[in-house]
């Protein structure tokens, strides 16, 4: 039975918006808006989704970067079977078991996340320095060896973050996330902004470090292709919501909600009939402003009845681990309708 890691129920994050000439708050962001999903020790779990359907949110929130509106965090820390809610977590406490030091973020544009008059030697010691006490000597070894680790070496270490390659800085973000020996680690986009070859070698590189380390990750992107490589499953988000989730093989060969089917569908395919059947997506995708009755898809979705107008579906386990949020997934499976 694999080991889990991490367990949100029911996590929301509404960010509000503010309006009038006393700023004051006249609606919300419904950015996750009630997420369910389990993390187990060493898989990387694949999150993907179109833009603005709450991946960043998911990854900031889990690791305490935004605080929930509601809903439960549950970890467990190695060793325990026995869950601490960080959700609501204080400061002190969060500090006293560990927390941030075990809970770590790369960003895609990893500049955002150093400080740009600091040497490259600083950046990475600062959060070994945070969590441990080690003699200047230790410290520098310690550094030269993660450097090392992510294929740098000592030339760079008296550097400034601006003197490096993008692919560089994104190894220099990786070194510093695992620096305090992290358990988990949100890696958002962190090869997006890069050219296919230093993509490539990061993804590389990620795989490596996991294994070395024993680490689990949140893989968040864009790129199926890229997450088919990486992550042995995958959750598909759609406005707040995961609406689909299974082994990674099992989702790109037996997709089961339609909004699955349209994303895998888009991926770019050498076969020239592939065209012939990509789904297109008409409609609007609805505001995370207004919550919608039924189901969230239902206005893009070709094969939406009354009733997905009215209930909304719930995300239920279909077998071997897959679960979709759709009235209609028994139906459409193997039928015609879809592809
Ligand atoms: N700090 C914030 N204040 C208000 N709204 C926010 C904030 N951060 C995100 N949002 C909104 O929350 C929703 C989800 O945003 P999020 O960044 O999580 O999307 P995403 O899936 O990561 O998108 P992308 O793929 O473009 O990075 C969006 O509608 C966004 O506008
Ligand atoms: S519940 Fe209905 S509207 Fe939603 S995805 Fe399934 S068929 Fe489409
Ligand atoms: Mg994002």
């Amino acid at each position: 039975m694999p080991e889990k890691i991490l367990e949100l129920k029911n996590l929301k994050k509404h960010y509000p918006v503010l309006g009038g000439i006393l700023r004051r708050q006249v609606n919300s962001v419904r950015a996750l808006d009630g997420i369910d999903l389990d993390l187990y020790r060493g898989e990387c779990l694949g999150l993907v989704g179109e833009s603005g359907c709450g991946k960043t949110t998911t990854g900031k929130a889990v690791i305490r970067l935004h605080d929930a509106t509601c809903g439960k965090i549950n970890f467990y820390p190695k060793g325990s079977d026995i869950p601490v809610d960080i959700a609501r977590m204080g400061r002190g406490e969060m500090k006293k078991r560990d927390i941030r030091r075990k809970l770590q973020m790369v960003f895609q544009d990893p500049t955002t996340s150093m400080n740009p008059r600091m040497l490259v030697k600083n950046i990475i010691a600062e959060p070994i320095r945070a969590c441990e006490t080690l003699s200047s000597r230790e410290l520098d070894e310690r550094v030269r060896s993660l450097l090392r680790l992510v294929g740098l070496n000592d030339h760079h270490l008296l550097r400034y973050p601006h003197e490096f390659s993008g692919g560089q800085r994104q190894r220099l973000a990786i070194a510093r996330a695992v620096a305090a020996n992290p358990e988990f680690i949100v890696l958002d986009e962190p090869t997006s902004a890069l050219d296919v070859s230093v993509q490539a070698q990061i993804l590389n590189l990620l795989k490596d470090l996991q294994q070395k380390l024993d680490m689990t990750y949140l893989f968040i992107t864009h790129h199926l292709l890229v997450v088919r490589y990486i992550s042995t499953r995958l959750a598909v988000m759609y406005l707040g919501k995961v609406v689909e989730i299974a082994e990674t093989d099992g989702l790109f060969n037996n997709p089961m909600h339609p909004y699955t089917h349209a994303l895998l569908s888009a991926i770019p395919d050498m076969d020239v009939d592939a065209a012939l059947k990509r789904i297109v997506l008409t409609g609007d995708v609805p505001s995370p402003l207004d919550p919608l009755d039924g189901c969230r898809f239902h206005p893009r979705c070709p094969f939406a009845t009354d009733l997905c107008r009215k209930d909304e579906p719930v995300l239920e386990e279909v077998g071997g681990g897959h679960k979709v949020a759709c009235h209609r997934k028994f139906e459409l499976v193997g039928s015609d309708l879809l592809f």
